[in-house]
C-alpha cells in the first residue's frame, strides 16, 4: 500500500491568486473524503499576511468532519503556530525548514542555524499533546537563489530533524528541477543514514519530471508520496514554482503498475473538474486531460 498525501488544500491553494472560500475548502475536503483520500494537508498555521490565501487557517480547521482512519495535517513554523493549531482538532503537524540558507530566509526570515530551536519548540510541545510531527525540507534539488544544492547539506538539514524528533521527512523539489538521476543519487546517500520508511518525496512538475522522480523514487524504497489534485500549487517564496505532482497522474502510474492507494481516480478526477470551475483556471494534470468531460460510469 502506498501512501499518498494529498497537499492540494495546503500546497495547492497557498500559491493561487484566487482565494477559495472557507466553505468552499470545506467543500474540496468533503470530496477528497469521499474519493478515499486518507491523509489529507489542510492548511498551514503561519502568518496570514504571508500567505493570505491560508488566512482562514483557524476557522477551517476548526470545522473538520469526522472521519475514521483520516489524518488531518498542517503546517506549524513556530510557536505562536503551534498555540493556534492546537485550539483544534489537526491530528499532525509538519514543521519546514530549507536545505538552503537563502531559501529559508525568504521563506521563514530566518537562517537555517537559527531556525532548528524554533521547530524544536514546536516538536517538543506537541510531543507534550500526543501529536505527531512531519518534517519537510525544501529545495532539496535546487534553490531559486542557490542554484544546485549539495547533497550533504540536505543529509545535514534531515540529521538535525529527526534528532529533533520528527517521525518522517518530505523532501521537497520545491522548484520543479529534479531529475531522476540526481533523486537516484540523494536517495542513495540518504538510505545509508535513515531508513527509507521514514522518508516522503514531495515533487514539484514544473519542469515535467515530476513522475519520472517519483517512478524512481519508489524503486529506492520510499512509500510516502505528497501530491496535490490536478497539480496545482507552488511556494510563493520560490519563484516559478508551480505546480505540485498531480495526485491523478500519480494515481494512474501507481494503479497501473498494480499498486494501491485505496483512492478512486474517477472520483478525484470529478473533484479536478469541479475545483477548475471554482478557480476559473484549467489543471495541468495529464491524466484530467484525457479524462471525458462526462464520464458514463458502467
Ligand atoms: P516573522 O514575521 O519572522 O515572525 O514570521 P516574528 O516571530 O518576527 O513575529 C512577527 C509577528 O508575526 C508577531 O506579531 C507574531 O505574533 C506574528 P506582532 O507581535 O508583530 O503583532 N506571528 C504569527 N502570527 C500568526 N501565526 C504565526 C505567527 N508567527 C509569528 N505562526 C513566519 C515567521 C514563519 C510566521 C513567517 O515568515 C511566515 O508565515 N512565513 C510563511 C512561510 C510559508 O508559509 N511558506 C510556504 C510554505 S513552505 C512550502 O511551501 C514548501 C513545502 O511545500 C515543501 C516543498 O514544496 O518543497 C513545505
Ligand atoms: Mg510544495
Amino acid at each position: 500500500m502506498i501512501k499518498v498525501v494529498e497537499v492540494s488544500l495546503r500546497d495547492g491553494l497557498q500559491n493561487e491568486k484566487l482565494i477559495l472560500p472557507t466553505h468552499k475548502k470545506k467543500a474540496l475536503l468533503q470530496k477528497l473524503l469521499a474519493a478515499g483520500v486518507k491523509e489529507i494537508e489542510v492548511t498551514s498555521f503561519v502568518h496570514p499576511t504571508w500567505i493570505p490565501q491560508l488566512a482562514d487557517a483557524d476557522q477551517l480547521a476548526s470545522q473538520l468532519p469526522f472521519a475514521a482512519d483520516v489524518n488531518y495535517r498542517a503546517l506549524v513554523p513556530n510557536k505562536k503556530g503551534i498555540e493556534r493549531a492546537l485550539q483544534t482538532p489537526i491530528h499532525e503537524y509538519a514543521v519546514f525548514i530549507s536545505a538552503s540558507e537563502s531559501h529559508n530566509r525568504k521563506n521563514i526570515h530566518k537562517g537555517i542555524r537559527e531556525t532548528f530551536p524554533v521547530l524544536k519548540e514546536v516538536v517538543e510541545e506537541a510531543a507534550g499533546y500526543g501529536k505527531k510531527v512531519r518534517g519537510y525540507v525544501s529545495v532539496v534539488f535546487g534553490c531559486p537563489y542557490e542554484g544546485k544544492v549539495p547533497p550533504s547539506q540536505v543529509v545535514s538539514v534531515c540529521e538535525q530533524l529527526f534528532k529533533l524528533g520528527v517521525y518522517e521527512i518530505s523532501l521537497g523539489d520545491t522548484i520543479g528541477v529534479a531529475t531522476p538521476t540526481q533523486v537516484k543519487e540523494v536517495l542513495t546517500l540518504l538510505a545509508k543514514e535513515f531508513p527509507a520508511e521514514k522518508l516522503a518525496v514531495h515533487f514539484h512538475d514544473t519542469r515535467g519530471t515530476g513522475l519520472v522522480n517519483a517512478y524512481v523514487a519508489l524503486e529506492c524504497g520510499i512509500t510516502t508520496f505528497d501530491s496535490a489534485l490536478g497539480g496545482l500549487g507552488g511556494c510563493p517564496y520560490a519563484l516559478g514554482a508551480s505546480g505540485n505532482l498531480a495526485t491523478e497522474d500519480l494515481l494512474y502510474m501507481l494503479h497501473g503498475m498494480g499498486l494501491n492507494t485505496g483512492i478512486d481516480l474517477d472520483a478525484l478526477c470529478e473533484t479536478s473538474r469541479w475545483l477548475e470551475r471554482e478557480l476559473r483556471k484549467k489543471l495541468p494534470s495529464k491524466v484530467l486531460q484525457s479524462y471525458p468531460k462526462k464520464k458514463h460510469r458502467s
